[in-house]
């Protein structure tokens, strides 16, 4: 077993998550399906950023492919597709410059090498932390059960409180654990 299956999805998606951040998106779509009739995990997430060129975007799954400048490796992605092709899946990116990136994993559900999808309340939280202004949507299907979360929505109803207010963040946390267990998601 490699130990990059060890690492819980969720702390890949917080990787993913952050590119899209740095790429300047201003609404992230994160998907999660859990689609056990097919034996299937599919993870997505798409923004609205400045996207890839097509030569940038053949090599990014590799780690000396990084546009970072404070280390030579990039690894969020390539990590991310390692821990899918062990666990007997794949990681498909499509990008267009100044449309935005859509990046796709799935996994075989029930692979043994397959890691936990962690606390996707607790993740949505860090990410909603570190960059409150974008409109960050989070839809997570179990067979034929849905939760969606909409940022947008909660900024709505808040009337001007930012998000990153530890109150805010507190709700959402518990909002989105009520949620995905109401729903019969149990994580
Ligand atoms: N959603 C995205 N939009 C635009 N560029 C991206 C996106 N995701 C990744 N990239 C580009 O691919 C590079 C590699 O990403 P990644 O594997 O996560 O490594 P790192 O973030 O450490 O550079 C990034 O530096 C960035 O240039
Ligand atoms: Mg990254």
């Amino acid at each position: 077993m490699g130990s990059d299956c060890v690492k819980e999805l969720s702390l890949h998606i917080l990787d993913i998550v952050q590119n899209s951040v740095k790429a300047g998106a201003s609404e992230i779509e994160i998907a999660i399906n859990e689609d056990i009739e097919n034996n299937l995990l599919t993870i997505s997430v798409n923004d609205n950023g400045c996207g890839m060129s097509k030569e940038f975007l053949s090599t990014v799954r590799d780690p000396f492919s990084t546009t970072r400048t404070t280390r030579k490796v990039g690894m969020g992605i390539s990590l991310f597709e390692a821990a899918a092709v062990q666990c007997g899946g794949h990681l498909d990116i499509e990008s267009e410059q100044g449309k935005g990136t859509k990046l796709s994993v799935c996994f075989e559900y029930d692979n043994i090498d397959r890691a936990p999808i962690g606390n996707m309340a607790e993740t949505m939280v860090t990410i909603i932390m570190g960059e409150p202004n974008i409109n960050y949507v989070y839809k997570h299907k179990k067979a034929d059960k849905e939760f969606v979360f909409v940022a947008d929505e909660v900024k709505a109803a808040l009337d001007g409180v930012p998000l990153d207010t530890p109150e805010v963040l507190n709700w959402i946390r518990d909002f989105i654990s009520e949620g995905l267990s109401d729903a019969g998601i149990n994580m």
